[in-house]
């Protein structure tokens, strides 16, 4: 029996509201922001992270209810089909973002910035990272590497940054390939006194990508931002996956990190095949899934019809 059985309706309400994150009620949950994520880290609670690039997927998304969607850059591979994430746009990522606003409610909406758009200087990176707040609707946007003076001058222009480190794919030509890093202790230590740096320099979470599991836990233990891990191992504080290699829409072998929760790419190739079975076959649409005219038209149609045929028949 629960404790609150006896309790009359108004007191219940009160401790559940109490119970549960500020500005959240039983029907509608608390908005997701960078600072509810440093919360959840303090309550030992991990984070749920996803990358969306759509409407359709973003909203399927915020419904499931995942704390954070990023707009990743790893679209530029896994919807356009390029070898890494090099080639995308500002603006194409403005334009990504923009759908994929549209869909999420509860959701933090963290944008990433593409190669290109903050590696010219601070000031440029500040501008590019404004356009994602005020055309696209972005929450949050996300940076690679240690750039502490950008994210400095981010962070003053009221703009919250994750950071990430580790494989940092954008990185890809001077790591010489995606190749897992941090393997030597030199190079934890390194990687260590990095997060602190974007830390202190006011990151609100950061992301660890392709590192050992023990440097992801030394870091995760230091911080008092929450880390994000992927292909980091399970103790940082939240975890993030690629859409769409969880759900099985790409087309190589996973890397080892991935865990693939659903083959969506046979649910699709298995539906396509069995809509064009039904074109083919003359059994779609049916009469059910057809518009009619009414009776009466119907009735006046079959007329006008006789009398063509009537007509061509006596021109005959
Ligand atoms: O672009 C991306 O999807 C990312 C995540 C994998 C962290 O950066």
């Amino acid at each position: 029996m629960s404790l609150t059985t006896f309790l009359p309706r108004s007191v219940e309400r009160t401790i559940q509201k109490e119970a549960m994150p500020a500005g959240s009620t039983p029907d509608a949950p608390a908005k997701v922001t960078a600072v509810s994520l440093q919360e959840k880290k303090k309550l030992g609670q991990p984070i749920v992270a996803v990358t969306a690039y759509d409407y359709a997927t973003a909203r399927i998304v915020d419904e499931a209810g995942l704390d954070v969607v990023l707009v990743g850059d790893s679209l530029a591979m896994v919807m356009q089909g390029q070898e890494n994430t090099l080639s995308i746009t500002l603006d194409e990522m403005l334009l990504y973002t923009r759908g994929v606003r549209r869909a999420v409610r509860r959701a933090l909406l963290v944008a990433d910035m593409p190669f290109g758009s903050y590696h010219t200087g601070a000031a440029d990176g500040v501008a590019n990272a404004i356009r994602f707040l005020k055309e696209a609707g972005a929450e949050a946007v996300k940076i690679e590497g240690t750039r502490v003076e950008l994210v400095e001058r981010l962070v003053g222009a009221e703009i919250p940054v994750m950071g990430h480190i580790g494989l940092t794919p954008q990185s890809v030509h001077r790591m010489g390939g995606f190749k897992v890093q941090a393997k030597t202790l030199a190079a934890v230590e390194l990687l260590r006194e990095d997060a602190l740096a974007l830390e202190r320099a006011g990151c609100f979470s950061l992301v660890l990508e392709g590192i050992p599991r023990e440097a992801a836990r030394l870091i995760t233990d230091e911080l008092k931002i929450p880390t994000i891990g992927i292909g980091a191992g399970p103790d940082c504080d939240g975890q993030i996956l690629v859409l769409h290699d969880m759900m099985t829409m790409t087309f190589s072998p996973p890397a080892k990190f991935v865990r693939r929760y659903a083959d969506v790419g046979a649910v699709l190739r298995e539906a396509l095949q069995a809509y064009k079975h039904d074109v083919e076959g003359r059994t779609f649409p049916s009469e059910s899934e057809s518009y009619h005219l009414s009776q009466e038209a119907k009735l006046l149609l079959a007329g006008v019809r006789e009398r063509d045929e009537a007509a061509v028949a006596g021109g005959a």
